[in-house]
């Protein structure tokens, strides 16, 4: 990576090892985006800005300074006063109306004021971030002004040297005497050049409860397409990415210009066509439900947002974040360490478990090499269903006979961890805590909060209520061994309104929310430094990358449907390292959609992200649960593997209905393995050609077809990498619906 600057030109060029972004200055004072795209090697970029011709900057042609505003590819376009693209800041003040007071927006035009850059990378208080040493990041802040209205903003960028990733974020700081409100304060936007005749298609991840993640492409339009949410929470609808690709990109081929914001709650990604084709991309907290306070001398700071940019198509884009993800956003104990494999009891017991239950589960597991318990939703309270007790978290003595201690004692002696769930931003109006508090949920005065999943929202606004939820935490993991917490979070923020805060902060009650559940995890972190946390939100609804900075893998969805997976894993994969998404065997018929698949089947996919069983292993058939030590084995074996090697998608059931396939190629390209899953059987078909990817063209692999059933490996043959990769083999087509094929590559010297 490498930061340079055209001092006398004004430019500023960001190098990635294969992406250029370049910055400068027109009339030496307006900031905006001359290229993004494919690395190059000058800054001879001046004169494209065409400022001396139509529309010319306001000093030039004062005549079209409204066109000139249209136009220019401003980095933070503030202030709509002629800017009919979409902007990044919104600010007030406090104003005397009429009819009483109030706020009046203010034209905010921050110009070039000074740069500075930075080796390494600042840390943004309070929020998640990526980061890195000197050798492996390197930062450029651009400092605005608007000398009238006394507002700072400074723009930072980091530039990564092992991925082509450039991070963008903002600070505005209130340097004059009264108050300032922001409206809206976005993290990053990006205006491509475009002609007419270019054509972008946007990829965008939705879904629902129990479908999270899926991919949709859809041709950008004239106008505005976005993806929003405003539920408190990133969301199960909406993940907050967006990319702009070239029409007709593939997994290897065309342009893809993404943004993916760090960020766990309210969010706006928007892409907008203007009527010069220029397109223009937008990503940052929803201006919606948010309106900060500023005082003199305060400031604020905006999450980051992720950009990378890939000339070959997505897969690229793909381990570009997979990279940045894995060496600079993950931390903590184990960022480089296996994860234990874990057996949950949630499918298994459900609320109707005792420590006796508890203790056979993990007693039977120990016996497949299963390495840790995680005891879910039920163990507090008098909670025996969803309808109390969140907020009272104390041990239910009726179903842990003597407490917490001696269960956990009894697992380790069984040889494995202990782990508990936790929903600690929520709390059931069927509890004492509630009882004795209802005002530490969120709630508008003299009206009830809106009650989803029988549970109302903590208000983490206040800090008796985050002492209280935190020293209950602390106390129950600090009385016994407890090696892991699952954080879930079963509903979204209906009110955005705390009792606690004044009438003036209430546009930040969504936002101080995200901030504390961050401070809370990492608190929590600190305290415990061994601790692998889980986050959750009913499955998958805040599956972002703030949460991977404190939790390194989080559940993927409550559908553990071995087909259903098939899509939601694809979406998640997409952007997010596999050692990051929780992935478990359940039984069948699948509690979500009744389906009936194998075991084996059900192992293969789970086997595509951190692994373990959500199951009643003292109940299920002997044969399932006699392949349950050769899947633990095998996941053993290749959890190295698919924690730290390339990501290659070869198929997407999603798009040809039949089947589905990737597979993990290890950095030094001599090992990987291959999934494929045929969904339904076809008649007519013939077999598929399956054409690896990620090889070394010249090297010579064995190839091996690896048994999820009983762990044997079939040598299938040998063949080079170039025959792999453009010939394909061949995978015959079974006569059977949902079966599974693991192929194990290893190169021989
Ligand atoms: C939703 C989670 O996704 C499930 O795994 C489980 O933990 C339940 N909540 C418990 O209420």
């Amino acid at each position: 990576m490498k930061i340079t600057v055209n001092q006398e030109k004004k430019l500023f060029k960001l190098d990635t090892p294969k992406t250029s972004l370049v910055l400068g200055l027109a009339d030496g004072k307006y900031l905006g985006q001359l290229y993004y795209g494919r690395r190059v090697r000058s800054m001879n970029f001046a004169d494209l800005w065409h400022t001396e011709e139509y529309p010319g900057t306001p000093e030039s042609a004062a005549r079209e300074e409204g066109k000139f505003e249209d136009v220019f590819a401003y980095e933070y376009p503030a202030s709509n006063n002629g800017n009919f693209n979409e902007t990044c800041l919104s600010v007030s003040r406090p104003a005397i109306h009429e009819n009483g007071h109030g706020t009046s927006e203010i034209l905010v035009k921050p110009t070039f004021d000074s740069f500075e850059i930075l080796n390494g990378k600042p840390d943004l208080e309070g929020l998640p971030h990526t980061f890195g040493d000197e050798s492996s990041v390197q930062s450029l802040k651009i400092v605005l002004r608007d000398v009238n209205e006394k507002i700072r903003v400074e723009l930072l960028y980091s530039a990564f040297a092992d991925t082509d990733v450039i991070t963008k974020s903002v600070k505005i700081v209130n340097e004059g005497e009264g108050v300032i409100y922001l409206n809206k304060a976005l993290s990053a936007c990006m205006t491509l050049n475009a002609n007419p005749e270019e054509r972008f298609e946007v990829l965008t991840l939705h879904g629902a409860w129990a479908r999270e993640r899926h991919m949709e492409r859809v041709e950008l339009g004239f106008g505005a397409f976005s993806r929003e949410s405003y539920r408190g929470v990133s969301g199960h609808q909406e993940n907050p990415f967006m990319a702009l690709l070239s029409r007709g990109t593939t997994c290897d081929s065309g342009e893809v210009y993404a943004m993916h914001f760090v960020y766990s709650g309210n969010f706006l990604a928007k892409a907008i066509k203007n009527q010069f084709s220029q397109v223009r991309m937008v990503m940052g907290i929803h201006p919606e439900h948010f309106r900060w306070k500023l005082s003199s001398g305060e400031s604020f700071q905006t999450p980051e947002v992720v950009m990378t940019y890939s000339a070959s198509g997505l897969s690229e884009m793909t381990r570009s974040l997979h990279t940045l993800y894995r060496n600079h956003l993950i931390r903590g104990f184990y960022k480089d360490r296996r994860r234990p494999i874990l057996i949950n009891n949630w499918e298994a017991t459900y609320f109707d478990f005792d420590s006796e239950k508890l203790q056979a589960i993990a007693e039977e597991a120990a016996k497949s090499g299963i390495e840790m318990l995680v005891m879910d939703d039920g163990w507090f309270g008098h909670r025996n269903g969803d309808d109390s007790s969140l907020g009272d978290w104390y041990v239910n003595e009726a179903k842990l006979t003597g407490g917490l201690k001696p269960l956990v004692d009894a697992v380790n002696k069984a040889g494995l961890k202990f782990g508990i769930w936790f929903e600690p931003e929520n709390i059931s109006p069927d509890s004492d805590v509630y009882r004795a508090h209802p005002d530490w949920v969120y709630q508008y005065p003299e009206s009830t909060p809106v009650m989803v999943r029988h549970e109302y929202t903590a208000d983490f606004c206040n800090p008796e209520v985050t002492e209280y939820v935190y020293s209950r935490l602390k106390a129950v993991l600090e009385s016994a061994n407890v090696e892991y917490v699952k954080w879930d979070m079963n509903r979204p923020i209906t009110e955005g309104h705390s009792l606690f805060l004044p009438p003036d902060r209430q546009g930040e009650v969504l936002h101080r929310h995200i901030l504390a559940v961050y401070a809370m995890q990492e608190r929590l972190l600190k305290d415990f430094p061994q601790l692998l946390l889980e986050n959750c939100t009913a499955g998958g609804g805040r599956f972002d990358p703030g949460m991977l900075y404190y939790s390194p893998q989080f559940w993927c969805s409550d559908d553990t449907d071995a087909v259903e997976r098939l899509a939601i894993q694809e979406g998640t994969q997409l952007l997010y390292p596999l050692s990051t998404i929780g992935a478990h065997v359940s039984d069948v018929p699948n509690h979500t959609v009744g389906r009936v698949t194998p075991f084996a089947t059900r192992g293969l996919v789970a086997m595509g992200g951190t692994f373990g069983y959500e199951l009643d292993i003292t109940k299920i058939s002997d044969e399932d649960r006699a392949q349950i030590p050769v899947q633990v084995k095998l996941m053993k074996e290749f959890s190295e593997l698919i924690r730290t090697g390339e990501y290659y998608r070869l198929a997407s059931y999603r798009e040809n209905n039949v089947y589905d396939s990737y597979m993990v190629v290890s950095n030094e390209k001599n090992h990987a393995v291959v999934f494929v899953v045929q969904v339904l059987s076809q008649p007519n078909e013939k077999s598929h050609i399956l054409k690896l990817k990620g090889l070394k063209e010249e090297a010579t692999y064995e190839v091996r077809e690896v048994s999820v059933a009983n762990g044997s490996k079939r040598l299938w043959g040998t063949y080079s990498g170039d025959v792999l990769m453009y010939a394909g083999l061949i995978v015959a087509r079974e006569m059977a619906d949902f079966t599974g094929l693991c192929l194990e590559l290893t190169e021989i010297l």
